[in-house]
């Protein structure tokens, strides 16, 4: 057994006995993954920074990325596989689950481990021990407190976690009440199927060779050495893939698959190559020669825009490096400024932030020549728009591009686009005839990019005495990167929303997108709208001082209302800000801190929201932005829910099974999601732009009463009454008025069965006609409903060293009808502890060559358990009627007031004001220093 190289080792693995060839590289991680099939265990740095590989050795919890598995021939491993050996969920399993410590799951197994190697030597760990057990564990999408609540509590299991139920004014039985996610017992198990973990038959792995410039033409590509390695079986380069451009905006598409002539950004993709293992492919890509012409690079969006800078595009449209330009004018602004009593101005500085999900980017690609037909299974949040690049790119029918989403963990807004792995998986698996996987390391996640781009905003607000806003004007440059991915949008979204949340009668915005030769820059939760929202709310705290008024006062005094129209022509229909307003008043124990605090202690506020969906699509079409079929079963005993829409970790999949349940008057757990494969499941435009609550939402309840429209006649006609009569709950349909009366669903399914074939409802939805203005661009930024919240937070500065503490978040959020409380509050908490790595100490940075310096995690600092503050959520009562069930968005608008409530409550507590992100020590310290040198 072995090749040359290999050496056999025995394992115990979850109790069995293993013996394995191992090669001298090969790390505990591959062994378990590749070799034993025990892809519970997750790749998601192979650093030893983020804990998704934890596993316990020999009784020890250790990073399975960093231990060579030739170093531990004899030992005893336990995985997340083994927890669960009998079937049932391990006691700590079922405490993840209930208390809602699971979102995209992804490092889940790592963090179920270290908790168990924990438990198994202290079985009552407090709180600290608990953190200082999974310091090394990173979870990006959850706020850590649920994971230390379920940890500590893990004898009980699922025990003891009462269900919340929603406070409102409408009864309902399954909206509105706490349910475990329907996805979490996979996650906790291991069993649920990431792309990265999905086996084929003769698989080759596929991998992509970089550009080292930032900026170079591309003079020659020698492939011949690397094609003469052995298990070579295929390379591509620019000359073999499509001239079709591709991108996100129709009216900026602008990359190749594969450079062609010039390559704008270190990391720009130039070739990929196919081969048996990844060593031989890793190989390969060292053996491909290409000789560049190194030309001038542009890194700073000032620069690119100066005169004579280095074009990153020739296009004339592009001139000055401008991506994007918006130039909007509401009101009259003069008059506005000048009937203001206060008129403060200041330069804000934001940050470039990756999204850092946990799951690196992955696709596999099949290609079936006797079809002409390609299957993929990709990472995505957007499996439609896959679909539609790659018809569009390979210039194939959308119907030959079956389109597989697995689970997915974790997107922010990364995964919202085609990338290079998605076309290139596909080329090699033509040519190769066999299926291509193709990952993202860790430090190519940061090269791809599609992060947050950073803004450099002047802002200036008009106030009367009295606190009300008069005019607003705004500029914001955003550094784009060198693609413009979905730049446009972001452009827009920068400035359009800032109306949303306060009355504001006259408002102006320039907004300049450019060019630089840096990864390109994309949508990222809050899209656009977090760093220019963190400039406004700090600027209105230092108004609110200026005419001595209270910091929520004056947010007060502007608030947005219902069923307004903004100056910049958007509909708000619901609107419970002030609510938000009041709620965290009272909670945070704001009056009694506010301005009473010592020195190094801070309270602050920040506010926002966002849109529950974009009114418009991407590109132009007419068809419905969220379509859904379910199926009754043929006994009538429970429902297959059908839909494109992409869980990536947020949740959607059991809130859309909750409102499907609701409608149909059955209980949660008869339906099941079918799976999101592009051959079965209708067009769902995927997850972006907080869109899936509402429009998902919407078509789901439409197919439930598409069924209950073929079953109410049957039952009617026995029960001798109206159809219109009836009504859905407790798996019954039943006469509203006088419920005694009704007959099963399983029996009225039935029924339907019988005379007609296949029971099935179909729903669809379009969002309002007309939604916005008619100047340019007023597409941008409409939605069918917007969402409302405000932030306490509570800071702790350390005076001498510059470190900030974040000690407690107090949040309210309108969103509507809550669906699911449990999963509601893990997406808060998410968003408040992704805000405070935003606010303190994210930023990704680049070298004189425009490399990206920091590119892993252990560099690039996302919170982790250590960080967690201690968060209080509410959702305030509201109804939206646009939303299903008076539901909207809630996942990305939570995140928008954290940049401002943190910024102000540091100031709060040090008497400066830091408007540049992230709020780094050494920048506390500059600003400390600088007000003792003012006296
Ligand atoms: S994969 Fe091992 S620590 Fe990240
Ligand atoms: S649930 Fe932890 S990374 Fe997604």
């Amino acid at each position: 057994m072995g090749g040359p190289m290999e050496r056999v080792i025995h394992l115990t693995v979850n109790g069995d006995e293993r013996t394995v060839a191992v090669r001298p590289n090969d790390t505990l991680l591959d062994v378990l993954r590749s070799k034993l099939g025990l892809t519970g265990t997750k790749r998601g740095c192979d650093l030893g920074d983020c804990g998704s590989c934890t596993v316990i050795l020999d009784g020890e919890p250790v990073k399975s990325c960093l231990v060579l598995a030739a170093a531990v021939d004899g030992a005893k491993v336990e995985t997340i596989e083994g927890l669960s050996a009998d079937g049932q969920m391990h006691p700590l399993q079922a405490s993840f689950v209930a208390r809602g410590a699971i979102q995209c799951g992804y490092c889940t197994p790592g963090m179920v481990m270290a908790a168990k190697a924990l438990i198994d030597r202290n079985p009552d760990p407090s709180a600290d021990e608990v953190k200082e057990a999974l310091g090394g564990n990173l979870c990006r999408c959850g706020g850590y407190q649920r994971i230390i609540a379920s940890v500590q509590h893990w004898r009980e299991g699922a025990a003891g976690v009462e269900p919340e139920t929603q406070e409102g004014d409408r009864e309902y039985q399954v909206v509105g009440k706490s349910c475990p996610r329907s996805d979490a017992p996979a996650k906790v198990t291991g069993s649920a199927v990431f792309t990265e973990d999905i086996v084929l038959p003769e698989m080759l792995c596929g991998r992509l060779l970089t550009s080292p410039h930032a900026h170079a033409r591309v003079v020659s590509i020698d492939t011949s050495k690397a094609a003469a390695l052995p298990g070579v079986k295929a390379i591509i380069t620019g000359k073999d893939v499509s001239d079709v451009l591709y991108g996100v905006s129709p009216a900026r598409y602008d990359e190749y698959v594969l450079a062609k002539d010039r390559v704008r950004f270190v990391g720009d993709e130039v070739a990929a190559v196919a081969a048996v293992d990844e060593a031989t492919a890793s190989r390969a890509l060292e053996l491909i020669e290409v000789e560049y012409e190194v030309l001038p690079a542009v890194l700073d969006a000032f620069e690119a825009m100066a005169d004579g800078a280095p074009l990153v595009h020739d296009h004339p449209r592009f001139a000055s490096n401008i991506n994007t330009r918006v130039d909007h004018d509401f009101g009259d602004i003069d008059k506005g400024f000048e009937e203001a009593d206060a008129v403060l101005e200041q330069r804000f500085v934001g940050n470039f932030v990756y999204q850092s999900p946990m799951e690196p980017h992955c696709s596999i690609a099949q290609w079936d020549h006797s079809k002409g037909a390609v299957t993929v299974w990709s990472s995505t949040q957007v499996p439609h728009y896959l679909q539609k690049q790659l018809s569009r790119v390979l210039e194939l029918p959308m119907a030959k591009i079956r389109i597989i989403r697995p689970y997915v963990g974790g997107g922010f807004g990364g995964k919202a686009e085609a990338t290079a792995l998605d076309f290139c998986s596909v080329y090699l698996s033509k040519i190769t005839g066999r299926p291509v996987k193709m990952v993202y390391t860790r430090e190519e996640m940061f090269l791809h990019s599609r992060g947050r781009h950073k803004q450099y905003m002047d802002l200036k607000i008009g106030v009367t005495k009295d606190g009300k806003i008069t005019a607003v004007d705004f500029t914001s440059i955003l550094d784009g990167g060198a693609y413009t991915s979905f730049g446009v949008i972001t452009a827009y979204y920068a400035g359009f929303m800032i109306p949303t949340l306060y009355h504001i009668p006259s408002y102006r915005y320039v907004g300049r997108r450019v060019y630089t030769n840096k990864p390109p820059c994309g949508a990222m939760r809050g899209h656009g709208v977090p760093q220019p929202r963190f400039a406004f709310e700090s600027l209105l705290d230092m108004l609110a001082e200026q005419i001595g008024m209270d910091p929520i006062d004056i947010r007060m005094v502007n608030a947005m209302d219902p069923n307004t129209r903004t100056v910049n022509d958007l509909d708000v229909l619901s609107c419970e800000f002030k609510a938000t307003l009041d709620d965290v008043r009272e909670r945070s124990g704001w009056d009694g801190k506010r301005g009473r605090l010592p020195l190094g202690k801070g309270i602050g506020i920040g506010c926002g929201g966002f849109v529950s969906g974009a009114g418009y699509p991407i590109y132009r079409s007419s068809f419905p932005h969220s379509n859904a079929i379910l199926r009754i079963l043929e006994d009538g005993e429970g429902a297959t829910l059908l839909i494109g829409a992409a869980e990536i970790g947020q949740g959607c999949e059991t809130i859309l099974l909750q409102m499907a349940a609701e409608a149909l008057g059955l209980d949660f757990t008869d339906i099941t999601m079918g799976d999101c494969d592009s051959a079965i499941a209708p067009i769902d435009l995927g997850s972006y732009s907080s869109r899936v609550t509402l429009m998902g939402g919407n078509a789901v309840k439409m197919a439930a009463d598409d069924v209950n429209r073929k079953l109410y006649p049957i039952v009617a006609r026995e029960l001798g009454c109206e159809p219109e009569a009836l009504a859905s709950g407790g798996r019954r349909i039943y006469v509203r008025e006088a419920p005694h009366l009704g007959m099963e669903f399983a029996q009225a399914a039935c029924r339907y069965f019988s005379a007609n074939g296949p029971l099935v409802g179909t729903g669809y939805y379009q969002p309002p006609p007309n939604l916005g203005g008619d100047f340019k661009g007023a597409t941008v930024g409409t939605s069918p409903a917007f969402s409302f919240g405000s932030s306490v937070c509570e800071v702790e500065v350390d005076l001498e060293t510059g470190k900030v503490k974040i000690v407690r978040f107090t949040d309210a959020h309108d969103s509507g009808t809550v669906i699911n409380p449990l999963t509601y509050h893990g997406q808060v908490e998410g968003s408040i502890v992704m805000g405070v790595g935003e606010v303190l100490t994210e930023d990704v940075l680049f070298d004189e060559g425009g490399r990206v310096a920091n590119g892993n995690l252990h560099d690039y600092l996302i919170p982790s358990i250590a960080d967690a503050p201690e968060i209080v959520s509410t959702a305030v009562p509201s109804y939206e009627p646009r939303g299903p069930f008076g539901a909207k968005e809630v996942g990305e608008g939570s995140m928008v007031p954290v940049l401002g409530s943190i910024a102000n409550a540091i100031y709060d507590a040090i008497g400066v004001r830091i408007t540049e992100l992230p709020i780094t020590p050494e920048r506390v310290l500059e600003a400390l220093r600088a007000r003792r040198a003012k006296g």
